[in-house]
């Protein structure tokens, strides 16, 4: 770059140090008197350049920012920076923009004399309440994008403006970033990091000056960043500091916004694409532009960086210099983590301006054999048992294969695989393939598909350049060197072993053997798929993103799902979910699957049964007597007659029933916030607003409701939640006296919804008590706490030392296949002939009952009771641990391993912290860990695992949530 030109105003690369003029908060508050007719405090502000100060009225509240401009910048520059904020603030009405404000002659910029050498130029800003991401930990990728789009829409909005104040060199116009980097380079004082700088700018600086003739330029502010955008809520809308106006590629803005983000904790290089995306959406991106944007990001951090060593030689005691490297140090390190080209096919991919993959061609195979392809993909039937967790998964498959009869067994370029993900995980794990893996049955030559030369060659890798690629194999045996022609012996790939084989352009990186998921598409891009050379049609790629479209389509929108994009979840094992991409998750909610998922017992007794039978419950098999047996006999006397259902529903919907038969009566009392299901009874008893925000003011005349026994932050807390009973009871007491005595009473034993909190003690008994002298029966809810989850006990109501007349379950009962149940005494269960008969065409099938039976087998074979109980016990304790040092975490609810964890915004209101909850389960699941919020105020992750986890997967969820707690979400 040539750096003599004469421009209207300031020149960095002339006059590279700027001390911020000297000027008093005295001084400050005289000029607001005298030339804006204001009696107020000015606060001084920290700051580069110009002098600021807050302007405080009387009462405190801030009333502007007085900004006193270096006399570096001349009055042409302010007035052109001033035209912009407020052609920012008429174009774009929803942004917030620190326009100047007039003075006393009515003036947006006051020119006073004797202040400084020659004139000061003085603004008053208007000043935006709010405060900015600086000092945010984590930046959520919604926030990410809300940066993009704030400053898409300045983009927008500035695009057209000129004027002559816009001619500047300034240190952060990005057009003069390499020469910046030079002029500065000399400040850093370690040679390793100059080196780096150097190294980074140059290769920065190649790439943006090859595409900056087709950059089009405009006016761009060059300083949208977290210091300089201001928070409305939970994003930002306000925009401050036109300081760095000029005139510069439209697409630096960008790269400037999107290069802050890699200054906060938890961001990797593809944290930034949210604001690339939504800035994209705004102001659309040409090919050329989404090529600059990460060159010109890493330039941007090398400048900061030079420019940062710059102040602390100016200024070497200040520590707020010394705070602020670390973050752009943290920038630096991620820009230049993942090589510029690779983020580049990122961005493209992901604004869709991707290219499509290349197939090599190829003069001769390499290979004469027919190759068999392996599918190590989530959905592989390959994958059977947990026999993806041993290390030697691919090699046995392999072997297996060739056992088959296969000549040569492949894998496949691009496709996630499974047995390569950590089980526990907060990193993103390197699982996607940039080649094929090779498994020849027998020693094996490898022909060179092409004419070309061996450029590299080792005892185990060869890599031959020919056709615009180069075909590197390694695992194998170099047979060749110098020119090579099409069909020769290349290397030798030995018997039973694996080789690897990677093509990848003349030019581009070396590729890792294996990427993360979010680095894929550019490693893709930049690499080639090999099956051709192994006589292979290339890799089909599917489209998994349109599949929450589908849904959309086919399935009614109130079945919600989890997360606003959830991953694909294709298969489970034990505590962990899995996703297509190739993730292991740690499941922490699926109360569900207790015995955990694709347990093989209940998988093999299901597929035993439905080889045999499965019918209903009207013929005669032994299924369905030995699994009511069973069942009746983990419950206390009288309770030993059994319905088989289907569903939590249908068992708490027959319970309702069974008690209105056997009573002849039709009132039912439930306890408020709770919820028992979807079928018309159990909806009517269901009150939970977190189900149905709607729920209590519907309720249909039958259903009486009592107060939530929440001792945590219900009407009675602590210890005078014994008081919850009294009232209960007084209100039975009233309807029986009113001559409509209840035909039940309906309650979780444990209080299910509010994150597993015991009831208050006594509670069931009193109330039972009470509802039982008006002659109506007590049901106990089990389906979500009862069957071991406790840990202590394996019916919630014996936690409360009662026994219910009726319970219902489910869930767990069919370890996640459609089980559900009620107990109750003969009698209770003789009255209910005047319904009819009853009968229900799947409940208590041969299938089902088998099911049912294998799952009380392995939870007594397992000890998952005991296991509950134990690892439970130090769950809780981690948990409570992290209550002493995040004031977030209200309290820790439950036993075993149904647990839960409040949020609260203050720990005397109370006040629920129910976005906060929403923003740290988005967190967690990128951190590796399902964990879904619950309670009518949905701020208690509800912590219930199946009960299979381990003391190491309960301390990933306590690290983890720690993390978040701390790093922000
Ligand atoms: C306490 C309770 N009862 C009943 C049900 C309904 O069960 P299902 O979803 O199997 O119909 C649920 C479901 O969440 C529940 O939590």
């Amino acid at each position: 770059m040539t750096t003599d030109r004469r421009t209207v105003g300031f020149n960095f690369l002339e006059e590279p140090e700027l001390p911020a003029p000297q000027v008093s908060e005295e001084q400050a508050e005289q000029i607001l008197r005298e030339h804006y007719g204001l009696q107020v405090r000015a606060n001084s502000l920290g700051s580069q350049q110009d002098r600021n100060f807050t302007v405080v009225a009387a009462d405190g509240s801030v009333v502007g920012v007085l900004k006193i401009a270096n006399p570096a910048f001349n009055a042409t520059e302010l007035q052109a920076q001033d035209l912009a904020a407020d052609r920012i603030a008429v174009a774009e009405p929803g942004l917030r923009v620190a326009v100047p404000l007039p003075n006393v002659a009515g003036e947006k910029c006051t020119t006073v004399t004797g202040l400084v050498d020659g004139p000061a130029y003085v603004r008053l800003l208007r000043y935006l309440p709010g405060g900015t991401l600086l000092r945010s930990g984590y930046i959520a990728p919604t926030s990410v994008a809300g940066l993009g789009e704030v400053a898409g829409r300045v983009s927008r909005a500035l695009a057209g403006f000129t004027h002559p104040g816009l001619d500047r060199i300034l240190q952060w116009d990005l057009r003069h970033g390499a020469d910046v980097v030079a002029e500065l380079i000399s400040h850093v004082r370690h040679d390793a990091d100059r080196t780096a700088l150097e190294t980074a700018a140059r290769q920065a600086w190649t790439r943006i000056a090859q595409l900056a003739d087709d950059l089009p330029r405009q006016a761009v502010h060059l300083d949208l960043t977290d210091a300089n955008l201001v928070r409305g809520g939970a994003h930002v809308d306000g925009v401050i500091d036109f300081g760095d106006l000029t005139d510069s590629w439209a697409v630096a803005e960008l790269a400037i916004t999107a290069s802050c983000v890699l200054g906060h904790a938890g961001s990797d290089p593809t944290s930034v694409l949210p604001a690339i995306r939504a800035f994209n959406d705004i102001r659309p991106l040409s090919n050329s532009e989404a090529e600059a944007v990460w060159p010109l990001l890493v330039l941007r951090t090398a400048v900061l960086i030079v420019s940062g060593a710059q102040q602390a030689a100016l200024d070497p005691d200040n520590d707020y210099l010394a705070e602020q490297a670390a973050g752009e140090l943290r920038m630096f390190e991620q820009a230049t983590s993942v090589p510029m080209d690779v983020m580049t096919e990122v961005i493209k991919a992901d604004l869709g301006l991707g290219r499509a993959p290349e197939v090599v061609e190829v003069a001769t195979p390499l290979v004469d054999a027919a190759a068999v392809t392996l599918d190590l993909s989530t959905t592989s039937d390959a994958y059977d048992d947990g026999n993806w967790l041993t290390t030697d998964f691919e090699d046995a498959q392999a072997r297996a294969a060739v056992a088959d009869g296969a000549e040569l067994v492949v894998t496949v370029y691009g496709q996630p695989r499974l047995n390569r993900a950590p089980r526990l995980s907060q990193d993103s794990p390197d699982v996607v393939p940039t080649g094929v893996g090779m498994w020849p049955a027998a020693d094996m030559d490898l022909l060179a598909p092409w004419d070309g030369d061996v450029v590299d060659a080792s005892a185990e890798a060869i890599t031959l350049r020919g056709g615009g690629v180069e075909l590197t194999l390694a695992g194998v045996r170099a047979m060749a060197s110098g020119g090579v022609r099409a069909g020769e012996t290349l290397a030798r790939a030995a018997a039973q072993r694996w080789a690897h084989v990677s093509v990848r352009p003349v030019g581009a990186p070396v590729a890792p053997l294996f990427t993360t998921a979010e680095l894929a598409p550019g490693w893709l891009a930049l690499t080639r798929d090999p099956r051709p050379l192994l006589g292979l049609g290339p890799t089909e790629v599917t489209a998994t993103s349109d599949l929450l479209t589908r849904r959309d389509a086919s399935f009614a929108q109130v079945q919600e799902h989890y997360y606003r994009t959830p991953p694909q979840i294709e298969r489970g094992w034990r505590n962990y979910l899995l996703s297509t991409r190739g993730r292991c998750y740690l499941d922490m909610v699926n109360n569900v699957t207790v015995l955990g998922h694709a347990h093989p017992r209940v998988a093999a007794a299901a597929a035993r049964q439905l080889r045999k039978l499965n019918t209903n419950s009207r013929f005669n098999y032994e299924a369905v007597v030995e699994f009511s047996e069973r069942l009746a006999a983990t419950l206390p006397d009288p309770l030993d007659t059994v319905f088989l259902v289907n569903s939590g529903s249908e068992a708490s919907d027959l319970a309702i029933r069974l008690a209105t038969a056997a009573t002849g009566r039709r009132d039912v009392v439930a306890v408020r916030e709770a919820y028992h299901g979807w079928t018309y009874g159990t909806d009517a008893v269901s009150t939970s607003i977190a189900d149905n925000p709607n729920a209590l003011a519907t309720r249909p005349e039958w259903v009486h409701t009592v107060e939530s026994p929440n001792s945590f932050r219900g009407k009675y807390r602590g210890a005078e939640a014994v008081r919850y009973a009294d009232d209960a009871v007084r209100q039975i007491e009233e309807l029986i006296a009113a001559g409509r005595a209840p035909a039940g009473f309906i309650c979780e034993s444990v209080y299910g919804n509010a994150g597993g909190m015991a009831l208050p003690d006594g509670y069931l008994q009193r109330v039972y008590a009470a509802v039982r002298a008006g002659g109506g029966l007590a049901i106990s809810d089990e389906v979500q706490v009862g069957y071991g989850r406790l840990g202590e006990w394996f019916w919630g109501f014996l936690q409360q030392d009662a026994v219910p007349d009726i319970v219902s379950i489910a869930k767990s009962t069919g370890n996640g296949y459609p089980l559900g149940a009620v107990i109750t005494s003969r009698e209770v269960a003789d009255r209910f002939a005047s319904q009819g008969y009853f009968f229900s065409s799947t409940g208590g099938s041969p299938l089902s009952c088998a099911i049912g039976l294998t799952v009380l087998d392995v939870l007594d074979e397992e000890a998952l009771q005991q296991n509950a109980s134990r690892v439970g016990a130090h769950l809780k304790a981690g948990l409570q641990g992290l209550q002493q040092r995040h004031p977030i975490i209200g309290t820790v609810h439950g036993i075993g391993l149904y647990l839960g964890v409040e949020m609260v915004r203050d720990a005397q209101t109370l006040e629920p912290a129910t976005e906060e909850t929403a923003a740290i389960c988005d967190r967690m699941l990128e951190l590796g860990v399902i964990i879904q919020p619950t309670g009518d105020h949905l701020n208690i992750l509800k912590t219930k695992p199946p009960l299979c986890i381990d003391v190491e997967g309960a301390d990933f969820y306590v690290d983890t949530l720690d993390r978040v707690l701390t790093e922000g979400f």
